[in-house]
């Protein structure tokens, strides 16, 4: 079986969140299925920088305003397609945004020029290559479900994946004929999205299947509450909607190798957590103190991410001397509140406000626990990484926050199977309740290390969810 998996990010080369993670390691899992995956990727600088082998498949003279050409390559044990469109991609800033932030105004043009590539692949534009699933994620890959569906000519089976749904790349209508779309499409049963075109809507409504990254973010995106407008086509498709529950790379977080951290450990030898402790509170200009709980957050800085309410828990939150360790980049009014917050609370709360891949490995080998206090969270990642690490996950009882914790109520540890902590309502009492049980729990300290080691028991990889996914890609084949 093979499949082209179609994104706009992927980990090692290019990362804004989860998603470069996820499709960054769901090949190699599913590789153990019998399921050969080539990603196709838009050729960013860094994407371009990164390439081995490169082999120019195709050109095209004039793609969505500029001469391109598909490339074969590999990267980091990967194999690759990918799109050198210069006039669509090579320039500064992050995949989606101008260096100062705003959505690049050409993004329309950009991935569906992403997926247009994806579908001419799916098509048998690569001699050599016919997948049998095309596998978008999230909107940048919404339109190759679309396009593949209005063309006359065979085509795959398609999957679509919803990361998050509260992006859902919806540009003016007026770009219908640009785009490449027939005129017809523009219906409520086509791309249509309450009077623009809607890439994700797209894809979710002609994808053969729909899956999303946690079991309890796919009941959540059916209701009105979760969907952000989407709930209704999700509903009437409910019997082809999958939540299949991600994983995390066990090689790149593995505490027993990790050349992040200043001390590696396993559960045996959990005191190494020790120098990794000291040695986060040294970088972030944090009091040299073992026994105060040290707080951690790796986050973007987002209103998803419910980041305001550790900011506003902060000063029963430290009362005790407890510590904050925080890594986060995002909006500025929480950037600047996080820089605020590290010079009124000196040595007990530090900040490093950028992306940092390594400082993101010790603060999940040295702080104590690790808060999550999302609004939604589709699966969310760093609470998987977390637990393997010995840092005790506090999260918000959402999405597949929800799916992956198990509270340490008393029940839990007593039976010793606790692995972190629950809360809801996602709000600041909330928030500083299960505040209040992780301390009670810290004061038990073989309690606490009992959490810990049923964390780092967890089964955190991809085993599951890969055996998942080729089972819904066979089930696709039977459907087209
Ligand atoms: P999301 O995709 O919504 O951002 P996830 O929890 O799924 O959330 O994934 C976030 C990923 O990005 C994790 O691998 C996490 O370690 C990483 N990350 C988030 N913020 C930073 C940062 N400032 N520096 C380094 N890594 C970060
Ligand atoms: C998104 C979600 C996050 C999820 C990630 C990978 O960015 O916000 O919850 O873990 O995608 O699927």
């Amino acid at each position: 079986l093979s499949v082209l998996s179609v994104t706009s990010e992927l980990f090692p080369i290019i990362k804004t969140g989860g998603l470069a993670d996820v499709a960054g390691a769901l090949p190699f899992a599913l590789a153990q299925e019998g399921v050969r995956v080539v990603s196709l990727l838009p050729g960013y600088p860094v994407v371009m920088k990164a390439l081995e082998q490169i082999d120019t498949i195709r050109e095209y003279p004039d793609l969505f305003g500029g001469a391109a050409r598909l490339v074969s390559a590999s990267a980091h044990q990967m194999e690759l397609f990918v799109l050198d469109a210069p006039h669509l991609y090579d320039r500064p800033g992050s995949p989606y945004l101008t260096p100062d932030g705003r959505d690049w105004p050409d993004n329309a043009r950009r991935f569906a020029a992403l997926a247009r590539i994806a579908a001419a692949i799916g098509q048998g534009e690569v001699a050599g290559f016919i997948p049998d699933i095309v596998h978008a994620h999230d909107w940048q890959a919404g339109l190759a479900p679309a396009y593949l569906h209005y063309s006359d000519l065979p085509r795959p089976g398609t999957v679509m994946t919803i990361h998050n749904i509260s992006f859902q790349g919806i540009f003016p209508a007026d770009l219908l004929y640009e785009l490449g779309l027939p005129p017809d499409a523009f219906t409520v049963d086509g791309v249509e999205y309450y009077g623009q075109i809607g890439f994700l809507k797209a894809g979710l409504r002609f994808a053969d299947r729909v899956t999303t990254v946690s079991p309890t973010y796919a009941k959540e995106i059916q209701t009105p509450e979760g969907g952000m407008g989407l709930d209704g086509l999700l509903r009437s498709r409910s019997k082809d909607v999958f939540g299949i529950l991600n994983g995390i790379d066990e090689s790149v977080w593995d505490p027993s190798s990790d050349k992040s951290l200043a001390a590696t450990f396993t559960p045996d030898t959990l005191e190494g957590r020790e120098a990794n402790k000291a040695a986060l509170q040294a970088r972030l200009g944090l009091d040299a103190d073992p026994d105060t709980i040290l707080f951690g957050v790796v986050s973007r800085l987002s209103e998803q991410k419910g980041l305001d309410l550790v900011l506003a828990a902060l000063p029963s939150f430290l009362a005790d001397g407890a510590q904050l360790a925080l890594l986060g980049a995002g909006e500025g009014i929480l950037e600047d509140s996080f820089r605020a917050a590290s010079i009124v609370y000196p040595g007990q709360v530090g900040c490093v406000l950028g992306y940092d891949e390594e400082l993101a490995h010790l603060i999940q080998g040295g702080s104590d626990a690790l808060l999550v206090p999302s609004r939604f969270e589709p699966c969310g990642l760093t609470q998987l990484c977390a637990m393997r690490y010995g840092n005790v996950p506090v999260v918000s009882r959402v999405g597949g926050l929800a799916d992956t914790v198990i509270d340490a109520n008393e029940m839990a540890i007593a039976s010793g199977v606790a692995t972190g902590f629950q809360f809801s309502p996602v709000n600041l009492t909330g928030l500083l309740d299960a505040a209040n049980r992780v301390k009670m729990l810290w004061s038990d300290r073989d309690s606490w290390r009992r959490v810990q080691k049923n964390g780092m028991a967890a089964q955190v990889g991809w085993n599951r969810a890969a055996k998942r996914y080729a089972q819904l890609y066979r089930s696709c084949l039977e459907v087209i």
